[in-house]
């Protein structure tokens, strides 16, 4: 039994949760999270967003190698050397460089993979593909919402999907759909904590951005 949290708890506390449980995720929550995803708005009202959970553990082995590939190509020398930002100091990098490892390793024993695609109707030319993100990124938070309103952790990922063709031959997608996010599903084994950002002194601004 989940006990399900607020919206603006969940908005406040929707942290990249990685280190995952393999307990089993019942199917009916799996949907849940679908469904919830499925009701985000779309450019035109297309609805043209299409979501597989990859719960094979050959498939997830794939994706789990294609996942690899892209974050020791990603991080590189980071994995030795996290470095900081104005706004995420050394020790908090480090955590989130190690939690990323931690997802690396284990990413073919998390329950659950849900893939965010987008059907085209015709073959995806990458342009086609670039404007498609902004229909199913609406659908993704949705998802990542409910995950932490059900007490599932999840994250989005895309450092797996960088070689669009094995994603495609890996998922078996026609070439009219494209693959935008990873999100590994699963009970989470830390603790679910408040996300920190920007102060909105930073980031906002009253009518226009230089006075
Ligand atoms: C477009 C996008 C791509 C991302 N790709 C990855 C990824 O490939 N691997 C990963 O571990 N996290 C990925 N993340 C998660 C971010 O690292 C995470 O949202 C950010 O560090 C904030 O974490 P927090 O919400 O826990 O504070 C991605 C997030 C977004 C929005």
């Amino acid at each position: 039994m989940t006990d399900e949290i607020g919206l603006f708890d969940a908005l406040y506390h929707c942290r990249a949760m990685r280190r995952l449980d393999t307990r089993e995720v019942p199917e009916e929550l799996l949907v849940k999270l679908v469904d919830a995803a499925n009701q985000a708005p779309s450019g035109s009202n297309m609805q043209n967003s299409r979501w597989i959970v990859v719960r094979d553990p050959g498939v997830k082995q794939k994706l789990a190698d294609l996942n690899r590939k892209g974050v020791e190509a990603y991080l590189g020398p980071q994995i030795e050397n996290p470095g900081s930002l104005p706004h995420q100091p050394e020790a908090k990098r480090k955590r989130m460089l190690d939690s990323v490892l931690w997802q690396m390793e284990h990413m073919h024993e998390i329950p659950a993979l849900i893939i965010a695609c987008m059907e085209f109707g015709q073959k995806v030319t990458p342009a086609m593909a670039g404007s498609g993100s902004g229909s199913i990124w609406p659908g993704i938070q949705n998802l990542l919402l409910a995950a932490r309103g059900l007490g599932l952790g999840a994250a989005p990922t895309t450092l797996g999907l960088t070689d669009p063709a094995a994603v495609a031959e890996t998922l078996k997608l026609p070439e009219t759909m494209a693959a935008y996010c990873l999100i590994p599903v699963g009970y989470p084994l830390g603790r679910f904590g408040p996300v920190t950002r920007k102060p909105i002194g930073e980031v906002m601004r009253f009518d226009t951005w230089e006075g």
